[in-house]
């Protein structure tokens, strides 16, 4: 495998084309933005962190049955990964109330959401990621219903490989994100997971231990990347 040009640099990852049309090596950056991309700063090791954290992550998905474009780390900071045709529709799964439901419902923050809710945003940033639903998908071609059906499907069946993970760690999976694509016309998982796109609390000091940590300014945000790691077994050797 012959790694070439870059084809892509997103905010904190970039993609580059290889030798085989099916596969492109994603680099994990040490850049860390927030909001939208107004702030961005570069975290030592993030990088590293990020990308040994998502193959550890991917790996246990792939292993319950979860298809993702995971391949094989190549480096301490690239993954070789499927090229999927992007859906631009972000999959959102909350356990307990954080972040932008608190901000737009005003409901207490750390209420345990019973069942888990499920939100749809548009990825652009020059939107902010605007929250969509199955219609407005369906009707501008973003995603058809039975593309939505399964990953809304999947979506909830990486909760429950991940929000027990990281219960054993003792860390309560407050949310997350994920990005799907289209591999042979198959629905994959796409892009990363990593505390940059979820968040994580301590369960008994309620600390938080992922990208909260550099949106609020607490700093700490790589070691505690690095701790959650730690605690589910990612080797970062
Ligand atoms: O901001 P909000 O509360 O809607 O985010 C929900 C979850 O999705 C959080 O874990 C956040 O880190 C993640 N997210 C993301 N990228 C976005 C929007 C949200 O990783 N563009």
């Amino acid at each position: 495998m012959e790694k070439r040009q870059e084809l892509y640099a997103g905010k904190a990852k970039s993609v580059f084309a290889t030798d085989d049309p099916d596969r492109v090596v994603l680099q994990f950056r040490d850049d860390t933005s927030a909001f939208d991309g107004e702030r961005m700063e570069s975290l030592a090791r993030k990088g590293m962190v990020n990308n040994r954290f998502n193959a550890f992550i991917m790996g246990k998905l792939e292993a319950a049955g979860i298809p993702t474009h995971f391949e094989q780390c190549l480096s301490d900071t690239e993954s070789l990964v499927k090229t999927l045709t992007m859906i631009p529709v972000e999959c959102v799964v909350r356990n307990i109330a954080a972040g932008g439901l608190v901000k737009r419902l005003g409901v207490e923050e750390g209420r345990e959401l019973s069942p888990p809710t499920f939100e749809l945003f548009l990825k652009n940033d020059a939107l902010h990621d605007p929250m969509i639903n199955e219609s407005l998908a369906e009707t501008f071609g973003w995603a058809t219903p039975q593309q939505l059906a399964e990953m809304k499907a999947l979506t909830f069946k990486v909760n429950a490989v991940l929000k027990q993970l990281f219960a054993d760690g003792g860390l309560p999976l407050v949310d997350y994100k994920l990005e799907f694509g289209l591999f042979k016309g198959r629905i994959v998982l796409g892009d990363e997971f990593s505390p940059d796109g979820c968040r994580l609390w301590d369960a008994k000091t309620r600390d938080k231990m992922d990208k909260d940590r550099f949106r609020q300014g607490l700093g700490g945000v790589i070691e505690a990347y690095e701790e959650v790691g730690r605690r589910i077994g990612v080797d970062f050797t």
